[in-house]
């Protein structure tokens, strides 16, 4: 009897030992998430980018990430911050539409309607702040809608006509993030830019321009790092950089003839709703009893393939989605899914198959929690959410991804070394008692 009361004791005593780490609330590093949108895994590859070097020795960098399927900005994002194939937070557009009441809103305005974002899925913010963590976004699309009727603590939505490639307000809002850090005590925050996005689109991923807001870029993560060390930061606030999609140059006539879909189906008299002339991503409803047509004349098409939404590959996750309509097209890489007249001015663009290189895009990390000089092979972007959530000891919200995939970025594979610790040292005393006995 009094054996088995020691036996007890010592249990307890090595479980509550074990236990207290993980809920270390002091030690808690602060976590900055950023994301250039469109950031090509290789745009650093032509371009002088010292502080985007001096990153891979001073942390980690993976040789490129690749982004769920449906490469656009706001589907690729929620997935990063959700940690949710597409097809279940259901984010599966740029712009908001209604299939049934061909409502279309334009993506900026959609960064302040809940009901585009919200859809049962939480983003980590708001599971941060369930468990005590302060947490803010600036500019981060989804940061702006409210979930389950929780708002992020603090959101700044870019407005409609907000200026990307501004190299002062850039440093500015680096300011400004790393006094909530600093001042506020904020434990997570998102910082978006639209850049090199614009300039890709505008004048290409393969120009001189793409390489100067390269080097911008780059220049603001000198600053971002001064600014670190000038909030004395450096010990405790850990930074990922990442992205949402790359970007490929669009063909143009005289090198490839254009789609322009109307040449292969009537689409007035066989649709009754569609979102083209966006780029590789395209999506339409066809009128009642069409489908089969809609689906034969698009498969006549050249330089694309047509999906009906329930045959969609399983790898590309989108299948289960409600809000996608029955017929989905992805262009081959670098086609435009012109659907009347080629009204698209844009020079590159993405939403192609997240397989093409082009479509890949980066992934670096620094700060006390992750190693150095540390080239990682690539991996899924459905992968960062539970390693924030590991960075900022949470418990994470349910999700697709797997820490074993991005675990191995840390220095201290954190909690699953300190479980093992603690099991090692009971079955220790365990097998002490009974020798004892
Ligand atoms: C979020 O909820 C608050 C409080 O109900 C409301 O004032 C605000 O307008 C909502 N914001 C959005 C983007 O729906
Ligand atoms: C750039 O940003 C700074 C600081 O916010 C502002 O004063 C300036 O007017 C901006 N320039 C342009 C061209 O928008
Ligand atoms: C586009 O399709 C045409 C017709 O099938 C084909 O000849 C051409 O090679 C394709 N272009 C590209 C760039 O794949
Ligand atoms: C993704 O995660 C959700 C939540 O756990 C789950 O319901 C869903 O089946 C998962 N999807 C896949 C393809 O595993
Ligand atoms: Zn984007």
């Amino acid at each position: 009897m009094k054996m088995r009361l020691e036996l007890f004791l010592l249990i307890a005593a090595v479980s509550c030992a074990a236990g207290k780490p993980l809920s270390k609330a002091a030690g808690r590093n602060k976590l900055l998430l950023i994301s250039f949108d469109g950031f090509r895994w290789d745009y650093d590859q032509d371009v002088d980018t010292p502080n985007l070097d001096q990153l891979v020795t001073d942390g980690v960098k993976a040789k490129y990430v690749t982004p769920p399927m449906l490469t656009m900005t706001s589907p690729s994002h929620f997935t990063t911050i959700t940690g949710r194939w597409v097809e279940d937070h259901e984010v599966v557009h740029n712009m908001m539409y209604n299939a049934k009441t061909n409502q279309k809103v334009p993506h900026k305005q959609t960064l302040s309607r809940s009901e585009w974002w919200d859809n049962g899925v939480l983003p980590l913010w708001i599971t941060a702040q369930n468990q005590g963590l302060k947490t803010a976004s600036f500019y981060y699309p989804g940061g702006g809608a409210n979930y389950s009727g929780q708002a992020v603590n603090r959101a700044l939505v870019e407005t409609f006509d907000h200026v990307d490639d501004n190299e002062t307000e850039w440093r500015q809002n680096i300011d400004m993030v790393m006094s909530w850090f600093s001042e506020e005590d904020f434990h997570l925050v998102t910082l978006y830019y639209g850049e090199p996005d614009n300039v890709g689109h505008a004048k290409g991923p393969d120009t001189p321009d793409r390489k100067k807001i390269i080097q911008q870029i780059d220049r603001i993560i000198g600053y971002l790092r001064e600014a670190i060390n000038r909030h004395k930061l450096t010990d405790s606030l850990n930074v990922i950089l990442t992205s949402d999609h790359g970007m490929t140059t669009v063909k143009k006539r005289p090198q490839v003839d254009e789609i322009i879909l109307n040449k292969y189906l009537n689409l007035l008299k066989l649709a009754s709703f569609e979102i083209l002339d966006y780029g590789g991503f395209g999506i339409l409803t066809p009128r009642p009893g069409k489908e089969q047509e809609v689906f034969d004349a698009l498969s006549n098409a050249p330089n694309l393939t047509v999906y009906k939404k329930n045959e969609l590959p399983e790898s590309f996750r989108l299948a289960k989605s409600e809000r996608l309509p029955p017929i989905v097209v992805v262009a081959d890489l670098g086609f435009n899914l012109n659907s009347r007249f080629i009204v698209y001015v844009n020079k590159g663009d993405h939403g192609y198959h997240n397989g093409e290189m082009d479509m890949k895009t980066i992934f670096r990390a620094f700060g006390p929690d992750f190693k150095k000089n540390f080239l990682s092979e690539p991996f899924d972007s459905i992968h960062v959410y539970p390693l924030m959530c590991k960075l900022l000891q949470i418990e994470p919200a349910p999700h697709n991804g797997s820490l074993t995939v991005t675990e191995n970025l840390l220095l201290h594979s954190g909690g699953s070394q300190r479980a093992r610790l603690s099991v090692a040292l009971l079955l220790s005393v365990l097998s002490f008692m009974f020798t004892a006995l």
